[in-house]
């Protein structure tokens, strides 16, 4: 579905992604793991066009390296951010249009002299956003609703939300689960198990070791902008290499699956 192949980003001297190749499944869930500032959200940025980077990236087959980033959203890339922000006063219903804008776009015309049109599109459009807020578990009532009234866990869903909008075959998340509860994490993993049966990819940048060996078909360790290990959650967590890219030391032991946070370092 997702091929990354021979990834470089550079900031100026910094070489910050040093020769990524990623294959991600179709109809998978693909953990993203790794240290702070090992290169998780560079390479979700990568992927999505977010910065410049040399090497290969196809997606269903076609290259997407060298489009912008709208592009790629219209050849089936759905992203959401580590932190999002939107201003206070943006509506729920503003920022699911945000999703969705480059997909649709009345005219001027048909705005102007047909107006039945407009009516049409608007009530199908409440529709599409009722769906998906529903499939991130949250209420269609949240739709006139300011962001700055809502909590940090929903603001998250309601991003997931704004990017199911353009209808995405890839879903790639970072940290989705930071801030929320583990009620909230329970409906978010329970939901992406219901996105997966649809035939949605995700790829998912997690931290949460309950959430990566629950949900996770296979995962990706980075580490320093390299690849560190890569394969199903349970037997990179037992690698030794993989714990001491996280604690800063091998103790032989894996990390606690029953619902700990890797303790990240530098
Ligand atoms: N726009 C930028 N300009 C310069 N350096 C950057 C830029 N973006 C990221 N970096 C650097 O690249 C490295 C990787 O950062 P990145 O945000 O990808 O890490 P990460 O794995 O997502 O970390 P975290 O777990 O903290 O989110 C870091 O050293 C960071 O400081
Ligand atoms: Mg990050």
């Amino acid at each position: 579905m997702l091929e990354i192949t021979d990834a470089h980003v550079r900031f100026g001297g910094a070489h910050v992604l040093r020769g990524v190749s990623v294959t991600v499944e179709r109809g998978r869930i693909h953990g993203l793991l790794g240290p702070n500032g090992s290169g998780k959200t560079t390479l979700l940025n990568a992927i999505s066009g977010f910065v410049p980077c040399t090497g290969s990236i196809t997606l269903d087959g076609e290259q997407l390296h060298g489009l912008p980033a709208h592009r790629r959203t219209n050849k089936g890339l759905g992203r959401t951010f580590q932190n999002p922000k939107a201003p206070d006063d943006m509506t729920v219903a503003d920022l699911l249009r945000l999703g969705e804008h480059q997909l649709r776009t009345l005219p001027w015309h048909t705005v102007a002299f047909r107006p039945w049109k407009t009516a049409r599109e608007q009530r199908l459009f409440a529709e599409r956003c009722a769906q998906a807020l529903t499939s991130v578990g949250l209420s269609p009532g949240l739709l006139d609703q300011e962001l700055g009234t809502i909590a940090s866990g929903d603001l998250k869903m309601i991003d997931i939300a704004r990017a199911l909008m353009s209808r995405p075959h890839l879903l790639a998340l970072d940290e989705p689960t930071s801030g929320m509860n583990d009620e909230e994490i329970d409906i978010l993993l329970a939901r992406l198990k219901a996105l997966r049966e649809t035939g949605l990819t995700v790829l998912i940048v997690e931290h949460n070791v309950r959430v990566v060996t629950e949900i996770c078909d296979q995962v990706t360790v980075l580490a320093a902008g390299g690849i560190l290990a890569e394969g199903p959650p349970r037997e990179v967590f037992r690698r030794t290499d993989v714990i001491d890219a996280y604690l800063g030391e091998a103790d032989g032991d894996s990390p606690d699956p029953a619902g700990s946070t890797l303790e990240k370092t530098g």
